[in-house]
């Protein structure tokens, strides 16, 4: 299984921290934000990771973790011109992945506690399709959204809806089989002109090819408000000084 870490986008929500610098470099607490996810990939026990950003701050992101060999990982580098959106972000790993591996990607603003190590052997074993992982969250419309069945069938996601159809939000975690590159190119560009990660999902959900899990412990989507950024901050310093991080 190989990783991809998807660090590019514009960020307009976090300016002007942003303007000069990528999201992902910003301090959470002792660490920039994409120590996080890398962490998160080490922990799950997948070695080779491409990061997708763009061409501004590619040399940034080398500069500071360079062959990624501190974190036990191998780290690769793929540029995304425009901030297509998170899919044509993921379109662009096909090389990367040599067209047979499975994928776990992360989203670079994402912080978390949830050991995926069991879910990615759990997927190495899944024959074909996706995974995804929800988190219950008290405000879920800014985020993607799970609509299920009366069994807990998963029905569809639905992007940043006004009213929730349940109190779960899509997290930045996804797993997706060798076909997912196959699948991209099927997805149409949103209204605000982005090839969505929930059109791609909602693929593997209508092939009833899609698990998911709820995500253990706490989770952040850090780059989503300046009060998301500082309840990261917070959150880690907390749990650092209390040595469970
Ligand atoms: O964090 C979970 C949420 O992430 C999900 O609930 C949503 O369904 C999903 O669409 C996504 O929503 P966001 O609004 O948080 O996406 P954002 O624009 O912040 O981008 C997520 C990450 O992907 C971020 O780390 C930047 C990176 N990115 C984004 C775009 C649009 C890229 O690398 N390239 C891009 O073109």
């Amino acid at each position: 299984m190989k990783g991809v870490i998807l660090a590019g986008g514009k960020a307009t929500r976090l300016r002007p921290l942003t303007f000069v610098t990528n999201k992902h470099l910003l301090p959470v607490y002792s660490k920039p934000m994409i120590f996080y996810p890398l962490e998160a990939m080490a922990k799950a026990g997948v070695k080779d990771v491409l990061i997708v950003t763009s061409s501004e701050h590619c040399g940034d992101f080398m500069n500071l973790l360079r062959s990624g060999q501190t974190f036990g990982l191998r780290l690769s580098y793929e540029i995304q011109e425009e901030a297509g959106g998170l899919a044509q972000a993921l379109s662009l790993a096909r090389g990367f992945a040599e067209d047979k591996d499975k994928i776990l990607m992360i989203l670079g603003d994402n912080i978390f506690r949830h050991n995926l190590k069991k879910a990615v052997s759990d997927f190495q074993r899944q024959k074909k399709g996706a995974k995804i992982f929800f988190k219950e969250m008290e405000n879920c419309a800014q985020y993607g959204v799970p609509v299920f069945g009366g069994n807990g069938k998963l029905l569809k996601i639905e992007e940043k809806p006004k009213r929730p159809k349940s109190k779960y939000a899509q997290t930045g975690v996804y797993m997706y089989d060798d076909r997912v590159f196959d699948l991209i190119k099927k997805v149409k560009p949103s209204s605000r002109g982005e090839i969505e990660i929930t059109d791609l999902n909602n693929l593997y959900i209508r092939e009833g090819t899609m698990s998911y899990e709820i995500m253990g412990g706490w989770w952040i989507d850090a780059g989503t408000s300046y009060d998301e950024l500082l309840r990261a901050n917070n959150l880690v310093a907390e749990l650092v000084k209390k040595g469970e991080l």
